[in-house]
């Protein structure tokens, strides 16, 4: 059930350039894949957006963002000991969601995360632990492949790739699958990236005619993220479904772009 809370910056990192990881106080009893809705006390940022839930643990949750525009940039500014209000967990996460398309407990998973993706599959890693997780990263450049270091040590096999070369295989994440990864060596693909990303990848199961299933957190414009304002409806199969109550985690089977 979601709840409503008050809360405040207790640490803030810059992970990486423009990108940072803040913990706010309070523990969020929340699944891999569901999110919170932030706002902060000001005219800009009063408007609540939506955040993966990176870790909850010890008495604090937190998430990792990157600075888009102008709420983001306001975020990356406040203070230790600002006060945000909050609404968590919202939506449906990885493990309800292989539920609903009847996916068993999975033994082998591979994760794509495209950039911040890895914020919303962090988590689903973290819940399977390494000797079930193989990962592909991608990025434009190094700077995306953030907590490399860290994320390295979670899974059992890792490939990068980077449009620009500057990490890894030049590339995208497309451009792994078959050649160095087969899909058809998992029991199902979960994966979180830019629009672009999950559209080409949608697209790339279709035309394969993949039969192992894909998962994908959709990251959509949310004015609510409580199903109330009807802002974040995604098209699909048997007609639209809301991304904030429904999803964020869909099969490609069931959304149409
Ligand atoms: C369920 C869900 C979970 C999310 N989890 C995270 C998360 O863990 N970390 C995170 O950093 N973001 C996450 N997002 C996206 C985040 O909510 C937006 O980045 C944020 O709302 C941007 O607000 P803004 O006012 O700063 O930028 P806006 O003014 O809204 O956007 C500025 C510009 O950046 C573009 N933009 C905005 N967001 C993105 C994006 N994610 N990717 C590429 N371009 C973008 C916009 O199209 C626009 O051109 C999530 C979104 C959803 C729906
Ligand atoms: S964001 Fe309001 S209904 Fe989904």
């Amino acid at each position: 059930m979601v709840k409503v809370f008050e809360s405040s910056v207790v640490k803030k990192d810059e992970v990486a350039s423009s990108t940072f990881l803040v913990e706010m106080e309070g523990e969020v009893d929340f699944e891999p894949g569901q999110f919170v809705m932030i706002s902060l006390q000001n005219e800009i940022s009063v408007i609540p957006k939506p955040f993966s839930i990176f870790y909850s643990k010890d008495g604090v949750f937190s998430v990792l963002f990157k600075v888009f525009g102008a709420w983001t940039d306001r975020f990356s500014k406040a203070g230790i000991g600002e006060k945000v209000r909050v609404y968590a967990p919202c939506g449906t996460g990885f493990l309800t969601a292989m539920k609903r398309y009847e996916i068993s407990e999975p033994k082998n998973i591979l994760f794509i995360a495209g950039g911040l993706g890895i914020a919303s599959l962090y988590p689903v890693i973290d819940f399977f632990g390494k000797s079930k997780s193989s990962l592909i990263f991608g990025g434009r450049s190094s700077q995306d492949i953030i907590l490399k270091d860290i994320i390295s040590e979670k899974v059992k096999s890792l490939h990068i790739t980077t449009q620009d070369g500057s990490e890894g295989k030049r590339g995208v994440v497309l451009d792994v699958l078959f050649k160095e990864v087969s899909p058809y060596d998992f029991d199902v693909v979960l994966s979180c990236g830019p629009h672009g990303m999950i559209k080409a990848l949608w697209d790339f199961w279709n035309k394969n005619k993949i039969d192992v299933p894909l998962l994908f957190a959709m990251e959509e414009r949310m004015g609510c993220g409580l199903g109330l304002c009807f802002s974040c409806a995604v098209k699909a199969r048997h007609g639209p479904k809301l991304c904030c109550t429904y999803g964020p985690v869909f099969s490609h089977s069931e959304i149409v772009f």
